[in-house]
């Protein structure tokens, strides 16, 4: 399940003073393994400082350029973020999984459709994918693209994104928001309330738009829903990327329990705890279930409740439904009766 592959970094891009894209070169004989949906993601696995960690980063390169591209945004005091903008150069090799993930555009070639996005920061990668797919696949389709950053020395792949509105002018529109830097051309401030009502009541009101895509911080995100459920924006309409949660889960569970876990066309049982997540148990007993952020955001982990019961006390990311059908994501989940049967299989 956890299906990692060695590939070697081709070239380190430094996108601004704290960003880079690591663009890997992918062997012919696994390309069609690594093809991806633009939206994507794909997970890192690498030793930093002697521990093992996998990250999560969405691709910001289109599926149908010829390598693959992430790009990472260094955090303060971060593990992988800081190694990568530090020390990664070309020719180093690091393990990555398959693309995965909920989050996609799937371009319809015969369709003539309107997309707006909202990307605060490091939130730019997968809609970048999507912009630059959407522009050469949808060759009719519009994409409004509302980008928050600090100052335009920090915004990424912002020479790109005027080379393209260049070459595709009445079809890709971009507006720039800084928190730093007041300029000509650009919004002050944030992306809050009143930028939303401005791009779809006022600047882009003659554009019947058929999806939003929202990536960025949480605070973000839930203002930028709110304000599209205002506006009548339906839910279905609605589509977003959390890079991290604020809020993750804890045990209210306690005491020992049996998980009967079906892996990789295997099955194992084993004794576990109440009080630690199912994920956190499984790879306890050294087996190598899926997962990318451990934070309740990626779905790497998502599992199926066969037998028993467990709950997730915070889920960002399952639909009702999902859940309804037994979907946990085992990193915020906690079994509950003295038996439960989860299959990773049938996720
Ligand atoms: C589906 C998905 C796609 C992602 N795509 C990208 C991408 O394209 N580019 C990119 O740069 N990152 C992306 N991320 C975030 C990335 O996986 C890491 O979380 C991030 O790079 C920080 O890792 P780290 O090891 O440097 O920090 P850690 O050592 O894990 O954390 C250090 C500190 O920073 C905080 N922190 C962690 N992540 C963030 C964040 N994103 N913003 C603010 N604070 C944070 C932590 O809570 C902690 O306090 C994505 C995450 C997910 C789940
Ligand atoms: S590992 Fe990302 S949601 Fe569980």
């Amino acid at each position: 399940m956890s299906q990692f592959v060695t590939l070697t970094i081709k070239k380190v891009i430094q996108e601004t003073p704290s960003a880079v894209s690591l663009v890997f070169e992918v062997p012919a004989k696994i390309r069609s393994d690594f093809h991806f949906i633009p939206g994507q993601f794909i997970t890192l696995k690498a030793k930093v400082n002697g521990q093992e960690v996998r990250r999560a980063y969405s691709l910001s390169s289109s599926p149908n350029d010829p390598d693959i591209k992430v790009s990472v945004k260094k955090i303060a005091d971060g593990t992988f973020s800081i190694y990568a903008n530090e020390n990664l150069k070309a020719g180093d090799q690091l393990e990555v999984m398959v693309p995965e993930g909920k989050f996609k555009l799937q371009p319809q070639p015969n369709k003539n459709l309107n997309y707006m996005a909202f990307a605060a920061g490091s939130g730019i990668t997968p809609i970048m994918s999507m912009i630059k797919t959407v522009l050469t696949e949808e060759r009719n389709s519009k994409f409004v693209l509302i980008y928050g950053n600090k100052s335009s020395t920090e915004t990424m792949f912002f020479k790109e994104l005027l080379q393209l509105q260049s070459i595709y002018p009445n079809r890709l529109f971009l507006e720039f928001i800084y928190s730093r830097e007041n300029t000509d051309g650009a919004r002050f401030g944030r992306i809050d309330k009143s930028t939303v009502n401005f791009a779809v009541k006022n600047k882009f009101k003659d554009i019947s738009f058929n999806d939003f895509y929202l990536c960025g911080p949480e605070a973000m995100i839930t203002t930028v829903k709110e304000v599209l459920a205002e506006n009548n924006v339906s839910n279905e309409a609605i589509h977003f990327e959390l890079f991290t949660a604020t809020e993750t889960a804890k045990a209210t569970n306690s005491g020992e329990t049996i998980i009967h876990v079906v892996l990789d066309d295997e099955q194992a049982q084993i004794k576990a705890d109440k009080s630690i997540t199912l994920l956190d148990n499984v790879l306890k007993a050294d087996m190598d279930a899926p997962y990318s952020c451990k934070g309740g955001v990626c779905c790497s982990c998502i599992c199926r409740v066969v037998e028993g019961e467990a709950n997730m006390p915070v889920n960002n990311l399952l639909t009702d439904a999902e859940v309804a059908e037994g979907l946990v994501l085992a990193c915020q989940a906690y079994a509950i009766s003295d038996s439960v049967k989860i299959d990773f299989d049938d996720a």
